[in-house]
Parts: C-alpha cells; sequence; structure tokens
C-alpha cells in the first residue's frame, strides 16, 4: 500500500529527511517512533500529499503523492496531530460537512460516535467540547468515509488511559477489518502492542526497522536479577540464557540461600536507547 525509496526533503537549504526507504503491506500496522522534532510528522505530511517538494519516491496506493489528484483522499483518512474542527459547528454538523467532500457513501455517523463515546455530546458545539473530545472527534473524522489508510499522527495523546485504551482497541478493530494504518507516536507501549512494524526515526532518518519482537530479540537479551544473603543482602545478576552455567548462582541455589530472584526482558524502549542514543520516555 506504501512504498517509499530514497526519500529526500528539506524544509532549508539542510537536509532534513534523508535516505528513507520502507514498504508498508495492506493490512498492516506500521509505526513512526521517534522523540520530538525527528520528522515523523513531516514523514507524514509527504505520504498524505500534503508536502510535495520531496525526493525520491512515496507511492501511496500506486500513486506518486506529490502528483495526486483530489480522489486520492477518497482513500486515505488523516488524523492529524492537532485537531482541525470548526469549533462554532456541533460535532455532528462538522462530520456531515466534512463527509459532504467525499464522492463515497459514509459510515453511519450514530455508530462512529458511538464507538468513541460521544453519542450523548454530537448535537455540542466543538468549542465546548474538552481536548479528549477534539482529539475523539478528530479520529472518527478519519474514519467518515471508510479509507483504506489510516494515517493516525499520535492518535492516543491527550488521552485518559481509559480512553486511550479504547482507541487502541478501535485501532486493532481496523486492522481486522483490513486496513492498512500508519500510526506515529512517542509511546513504546502502545507501538509494542498495536505495530506489526516500528521505523526507529530520529534526526530524519531511519535507524532501525522491525518488529518490535524482532527488535527486542536481536537486540537486547532477557536478564535475572537476584539477591542472596552472605552476613548482608547482596545482589547479582547473569544472562537468562547463562543460567545453567553461573557458578555463582548455581551455589546459592544448592544452598538456598537466594532471598529474591526476578527476570527482566528489555523493552522497546531499551532498543530505542541502544540503537539512537535518545531516550523517549
Ligand atoms: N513548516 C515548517 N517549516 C520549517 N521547519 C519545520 C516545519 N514543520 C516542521 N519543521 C521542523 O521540522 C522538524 C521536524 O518536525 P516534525 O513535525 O516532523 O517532528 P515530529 O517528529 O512530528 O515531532 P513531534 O513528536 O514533536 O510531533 C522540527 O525541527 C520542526 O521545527
Ligand atoms: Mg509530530
Amino acid at each position: 500500500m506504501i512504498q517509499v525509496e530514497n526519500l529526500y526533503f528539506s524544509y532549508s537549504n539542510k537536509p532534513f529527511l534523508e535516505n528513507i526507504n520502507f514498504q508498508v503491506g495492506k493490512g498492516e500496522i506500521f509505526g513512526f517512533l521517534g522523540p520530538s522534532g525527528a520528522g515523523k510528522s513531516t514523514l507524514q505530511k509527504i505520504l498524505t500529499g500534503l508536502i510535495t517538494n520531496y525526493q525520491g519516491k512515496a507511492l501511496v496506493n500506486g500513486t506518486e503523492s506529490r502528483h495526486h489528484k483530489d480522489n486520492f483522499y477518497e482513500n486515505i483518512g488523516v488524523d492529524f496531530e492537532f485537531p482541525s474542527l470548526y469549533e462554532k459547528l456541533t460535532a455532528k454538523q462538522n462530520m456531515m460537512f466534512f463527509g459532504s467532500l467525499y464522492a463515497k457513501k459514509l459510515r453511519n455517523l450514530e455508530e462512529l460516535f458511538e464507538l468513541v463515546g460521544l453519542s450523548q455530546d454530537s448535537d455540542k458545539k466543538v468549542s465546548d467540547y474538552s481536548k479528549g473530545m477534539k482529539s475523539r472527534l478528530n479520529f472518527i473524522k478519519a474514519l467518515l468515509h471508510d479509507p483504506d489508510i489510516l494515517f493516525l499522527d499520535e492518535p492516543t495523546s491527550g488521552l485518559d488511559p481509559s480512553n486511550a485504551r479504547d482507541m487502541k482497541n478501535i485501532i486493532l478493530n481496523e486492522k481486522k477489518r483490513g486496513k492498512t494504518i500508519i500510526l506515529t507516536t512517542h509511546n513504546m507501549a502502545d507501538a509494542t502492542e498495536l505495530c506489526d512494524r516500528v521505523a526507529f526515526i530520529t534526526d530524519g532518518k531511519v535507524k532501525a526497522l522491525d518488529t518490535p519482537h524482532n527488535l527486542i530479540m536481536r537486540k537486547g537479551a532477557a536478564k535475572i536479577q537476584y539477591t542472596y544473603y552472605d552476613g548482608l543482602e547482596k545482589s547479582g545478576e547473569c544472562y537468562l540464557s547463562k543460567t545453567g552455567s553461573d557458578k555463582v548462582l548455581s551455589e546459592l541455589l544448592l544452598n538456598n540461600r537466594i532471598l529474591s530472584i526476578h527476570s527482566s526482558e528489555p523493552t522497546l524502549n531499551d532498543i530505542f536507547m541502544e540503537v539512537t542514543g535518545r531516550v523517549l520516555q
């Protein structure tokens, strides 16, 4: 559904996005992960046809994004980083207006409001909405015309844990319905849970690209930490794969001197730090 080759873009005379290459297949959730200012939203703007003066290839649903025609938007849905809604109109009027821009048959509005818990508030003016409500409304705006590809920029930011959970379930459900989803986030836990593959982006470059599982397995190794008594409480650690051959640990286990033991797998966050030298959370 998406094919990016040797993508280059600059806001000034200095290169910004450089040598970006990746592909996203149908039904996949693909994540852009990176710190603030890394270029995630810029990349989304290129793929959604908002920035056209890039070099290289950015094919979306078979169309080179810089050459898109108006019907390009019939099959992509975009949830921008910052909600773009008419404050003086009600939520429903907003959806009816934005929906009227598409030639396609729209999804059922009541169902969409229901999906994000806004049924009771659909006749309220957007100016009376809270930040999280605007964010949820902006999200269903992207689903209105049932597009094949969804671009979601920080869909869970600003949401409380319960609404964020609901949002993630909706995203997973859209994937089940066969949608292709490009997700931008700083949230490693969300990325690990939702994404089939992730690209680590820092300073306008892709530093790693794989499934969260492969990134974790390839770069990190699970460890165990233990404490034991030796006049006073002491601690030790070793790699999980080496527990059988760790002499200190074997001795402690044989003599029942272990006080506590637990294992820890590296998280995507640890791997991000290892690969990019930057901390995300
Ligand atoms: N229209 C613009 N003109 C000039 N520079 C811009 C413009 N838009 C963004 N930039 C710069 O490009 C860089 C990347 O911005 P971008 O919005 O892509 O980051 P991001 O990874 O989405 O960050 P965040 O996590 O904060 O949303 C920033 O340094 C920003 O100042
Ligand atoms: Mg951004």
